[in-house]
């Protein structure tokens, strides 16, 4: 009865071994978070030109410091943006709905690691197979670039949505 219940924790930490070495990894080194879904919901969004609706979460660090006004958010903060095709709701049809899944992003923050992109470690991951986006580490000039707008708010467009 030990002997398979201690068989069973071998297995079990083997098994979450084998996920957490399965996650893509971004050519800038940074890997995938797989628990975006169960972070706080920061804001939803919509792109008009690629038809997406979009979440932004974020984990206790990032939600709790946006919450109190912190700007710029600390490090350990990290933000997720989540897309999916917007489709018409089959039995609803002036509501749209999450389709196909797009893309998952993620903005990783470490003032010194990554002070050259405003404290800001970036990443996407593509498609059902998450496939992580850039061909080398310099695909973060892309991300970066259309961020910097938005400097003064720590380069993040997106503001907690307004509740009572
Ligand atoms: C052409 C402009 C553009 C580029 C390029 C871009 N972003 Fe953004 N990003 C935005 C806008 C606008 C938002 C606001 C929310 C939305 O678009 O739905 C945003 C939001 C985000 C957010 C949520 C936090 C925030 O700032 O609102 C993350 C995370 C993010 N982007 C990651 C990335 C990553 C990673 C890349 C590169 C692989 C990237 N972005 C490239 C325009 C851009």
């Amino acid at each position: 009865m030990r002997n398979s219940i201690l068989g069973c924790m071998a297995f079990l930490l083997t098994a979450s071994t084998i996920v957490a070495a399965d996650l893509p990894v971004s050519p800038n080194g940074i890997a995938m978070y797989p628990d975006y879904m169960s972070w706080k919901v920061i804001a939803p969004s919509y792109r008009e030109d690629k038809v997406h609706i979009r979440i932004i979460t974020g984990n206790d660090i990032a939600v709790s410091a946006m919450r109190a006004g912190k700007n710029p958010l600390p490090d350990g903060s990290v933000l997720a943006k989540v897309a999916w095709k917007a489709e018409k709701h089959p039995n609803f049809p002036v509501a749209t709905e999450p389709g196909a899944f797009v893309q998952v992003e993620f903005m990783v923050k470490d003032a010194k690691k990554y002070k050259d992109t405003g404290g800001w470690g970036f990443a996407r991951f593509v498609g059902n197979n998450l496939k992580p986006y850039g061909t080398d580490a310099g695909f973060v000039a892309e991300c970066f670039g259309c961020h910097v707008p938005v400097a003064k708010n720590d380069y993040l467009y997106t503001k907690m949505a307004k509740t009572p």
